[in-house]
């Protein structure tokens, strides 16, 4: 696959091949990031991140990942409020606006396919932090990234997807990238908020292995990778209705009793309740870690994007 001047829109358009020469790029960028030593290969560039929805990790780690090669940054982490959409201004425009000011625009916003319509104004790449409970494939692209470094492998691994698997855009975009694996996936989501049926179907179509559990405690110890995430609050119609999901799986203290002694426990963060704080100091726990192998992995797609080969 190209990387070079392309969109990143979804997981989807990433291949075996692809994937696993971003990642020997984010191994050698995890290098120049523990150097703490600043490169110059993105010198000159300028990255504008868009984002219409709350973040804290993803906004500052492609801005740290951007300004560790050398590049600048533009942001604006309040779309909604203080940008041009206030007054009418279209995705398509704003896409076109801000690409003839940057060389790569990060987008993030609440309604699925919204950062494609961003990508079809702009005259230079764009790369999606998330759109609704679509995907996120840069997460995506962490989560697979960490189990990769930690197991050393992807084949033959059994990956439990836990928590909000209708609306968690990570998942999708985990499920995704997971698929040329040819992993065996264990969901584990409360009725209701189940894995959509189309990508059961395509995970199955690709040859994985999709099984079901509603007991976190007899699923997990099954799992090689325990794939944590929240309830998505913000995608459900009031409170009431999220109150019916919130607090079903709680990985602590008791639960990890039953997990494999070499599992690997991830969580793209932010947390609610679904990982208490007494796990953090497991060895398997490595959601704390991925934030920083979230920035070597930016650092990478930014310069494979950017840099030709
Ligand atoms: C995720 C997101 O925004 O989808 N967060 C992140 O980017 N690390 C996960 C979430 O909000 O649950």
């Amino acid at each position: 696959m190209k990387f070079y001047g392309q969109h990143i829109l979804t997981s989807g358009q990433f291949d075996k091949e692809g994937l696993l020469s971003l990642f020997e790029e984010a191994h050698a960028m995890q290098k120049i990031l523990e150097k703490g030593k600043k490169s110059s290969v993105l010198d000159g560039k300028v990255l504008a991140t868009l984002f219409f929805e709350p973040s804290t990790r993803t906004r500052f780690s492609f801005e740290s990942a951007m300004l560790r090669l050398g590049g600048s940054v533009i942001s604006n982490a309040d779309m909604m409020q203080t940008s041009s959409l206030t007054k009418m201004e279209t995705l398509y425009d704003t896409g076109k606006v801000v690409s003839k000011m940057a060389d790569v625009i990060v987008a993030r916003h609440s309604t699925g396919g919204a950062v494609s319509e961003i990508s079809r104004g702009s005259e230079v790449p764009v790369i999606n932090a998330g759109d609704g409970a679509f995907e996120h494939p840069t997460q995506g692209l962490i989560d697979v990234y960490t189990i990769w470094k930690e197991k050393g492998r992807l084949a033959d691994l059994t990956v439990g997807l836990v928590g909000d698997l209708k609306f968690g855009r990570v998942p999708h975009s985990q499920c995704k990238l997971l698929k040329h694996f040819k992993v065996k996936f264990l969901c584990v989501a409360p009725k209701g908020i189940e894995l959509p049926e189309e990508m059961v179907l395509e995970l199955k179509d690709s040859g994985c292995e999709v099984e079901f559990a509603e007991n976190l405690e007899q699923a997990i110890s099954e799992m090689d990778v325990i794939g944590m995430t929240r309830v998505q609050k913000e995608r459900f119609s009031g409170e009431s209705e999220y109150k019916k999901y919130a607090g079903s799986y709680v990985l602590d203290g008791e639960v990890l009793k039953k997990a494999k002694k070499d599992a690997v426990i991830i969580h793209p963060l932010p947390r609610v309740n679904e990982i208490s704080v007494e796990v953090d100091s497991d060895p398997r726990a490595k959601y704390f870690g991925q934030v920083r192998n979230g920035v070597a992995l930016r650092m990478a797609l930014l310069k494979k994007v950017l840099v030709e080969e």
